[in-house]
């Protein structure tokens, strides 16, 4: 059985807990019934604003589960055959999605396998960020003859990833030639415009495309996501399925049924009691870096200056990442007795693909005897139960979303869900969750500092902000 039958997906379908939220559970720091019944008019326009948009090609992020995925697994198992090495130059929403998918779905020692143990896959190495050390440092281990470099880069231009590229295709070419060097690149980027367009069409190399529209937070199920994860050995369509079993339930009129308007409603309605920080916890590492993607999905999306009326309101919640078990012995503390500003979203795993068995051993100490005969499986969940109940009984609200077990088709339902919600907290926010200004400004002052041809009236802005010795001791 497979995600093309009904019991099958019914069984491998998350859920989404918020008991914990409400103040029936956890008493006047909750939210109560009449607080989201309040929201529901707020909740239906903006699923209709959504819907609206969906239909007229707006936000073309909805349907992207219904793809064809044909090319993009014949161009992946045709590097799977020689290259040993897969690189992804890229960043942000270019490297967060393929990094969330590779770190829940393959191995979490991949690189270390044989290649028969990698399902004769390649090593696969995701490289966000220009930190001379550390990009230097995997450059100079790599056969430049058996890697392959996956440039992604929506705009085409982003400093970061432009200058990856650049200094991999300089070694590349050293080491192989201006005509071997084309079998060893993939650009991921937007069909028509942008620099690295112009590079593909100049140098004739292999792309694929991010389809207009979809920003790059919202483009995990695009080629973005799709190619390396499928190079890597993961099943795309199901994956896909996933992703699709979630736009059926979250298309639902009724928002106390749709799991989507529900997560944004009571993250909103949260933040506006104060929850100004929604912290997401997985208790299983391998969705650690869903965290991840969940941070820049919620922050970009969300933390905006302007509503769409032009009013400053500067909104949004700030999102953090936390790993259970590990971050109870770091950060729960602090999320027990510090400032009661937060919100807790608990990732729970309820079958892992190993139990792992605790020996019976060392029967005669008390306090290591009781953990054998258990598993860690067991041990684990038993910490994300606890850590869920004492923050209730401590006024903290926490919402758990249940995962039977993870695999492309619970990841695809997890990611797609944070979408939608996303999208219609932005919805509820009433500001544009789909631009990001900031960031652009961002990229706008590198160009100037840089000294990009176009950005000298920045640059010379910037040289009169020049800081003053004397606070710097
Ligand atoms: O979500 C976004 O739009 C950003 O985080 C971008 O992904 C990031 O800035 C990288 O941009 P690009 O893909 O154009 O290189």
């Amino acid at each position: 059985m497979d995600w093309r039958d009904e019991a099958w997906r019914e069984g491998l379908k998350i859920t989404l807990d918020y008991n914990s939220v409400t103040s029936r559970f956890i008493g006047e720091n909750g939210i109560s019934k009449k607080e989201i019944d309040a929201l529901l008019p707020r909740a239906r326009e903006a699923r209709e604003a959504l819907s609206k948009g969906r239909s007229e090609g707006i936000y073309p992020f909805f349907d992207l589960p219904y793809q064809d995925t044909s090319l993009i697994k014949l161009l992946a198992d045709d590097i799977a055959k020689w290259a040993e090495n897969f690189v992804l130059l890229g960043i942000g929403g270019s490297a967060l999605g393929p990094i969330a998918l590779h770190t829940s779905l393959r191995h979490p020692y991949h690189n270390l396998l044989s290649r028969r143990g990698r399902g004769k896959r390649p090593r696969m190495f995701f490289m966000d960020n220009v930190d001379p050390d550390a990009f230097g440092s995997l450059i100079e281990q790599l056969n430049p003859e058996k890697t392959m470099s996956c440039v992604v880069t929506k705009s085409g231009g982003t400093a970061e990833t432009m200058a990856q590229f650049m200094v991999v295709r300089a070694i590349m070419q050293k080491a192989l030639g201006k005509r071997k060097l084309k079998k060893h690149f993939v650009c991921i980027t937007d069909p028509e415009k942008g620099n690295l367009r112009k590079i593909v069409q100049s140098e004739r190399l292999t792309s694929l495309d991010v389809p207009p529209g979809v920003g790059g937070r919202f483009s995990v199920f695009t080629p973005v996501g799709l190619f390396p994860a499928a190079v890597s050995g993961i099943d795309i369509d199901e994956l896909l399925a996933g992703a699709a079993d979630m736009d059926r339930r979250t298309k639902e009129q009724n928002s106390l049924e749709n799991p989507a308007d529900m997560l944004a409603m009571l993250q909103y309605l949260a933040d506006r009691k104060g929850r100004h920080i929604s912290v997401m916890m997985p208790y299983s590492s391998a969705l650690r870096d869903v965290a991840d993607w969940y941070r820049q999905i919620w922050a970009e999306s969300l933390g905006k200056r302007l509503d769409l009326k032009g009013n400053i309101v500067h909104t949004g919640q700030t999102p953090v990442k936390a790993l259970g078990t590990t971050d109870q012995h770091s950060q729960v503390q602090l999320y027990m007795e510090g400032p009661n500003d937060k919100i807790f979203i608990l990732l729970r795993v309820e079958s892992f693909a190993r139990e792992l068995p605790i020996p019976e051993i060392y029967k005669d100490i008390d306090g290591m005897a009781y953990l054998g005969g258990h598993t860690m499986a067991e041990l684990i969940n038993a910490e994300q139960a606890a850590t869920e109940t004492a923050l209730a009984r401590a006024g903290r609200p926490s919402m758990t979303i249940r995962i039977p077990e993870v695999r492309p088709f619970t990841v695809g339902q997890v990611l797609y869900l944070l979408e939608v919600s996303t999208a219609m907290a932005g919805g509820l926010y009433g500001i544009n969750p789909f631009d990001q200004p900031g960031v652009e400004e961002g990229k706008i002052l590198t160009y100037a500092m840089m000294g990009r041809p176009g950005f000298e009236e920045k640059r010379a802005e910037l040289e009169k902000l020049k800081k003053s010795p004397e606070y710097v001791i």
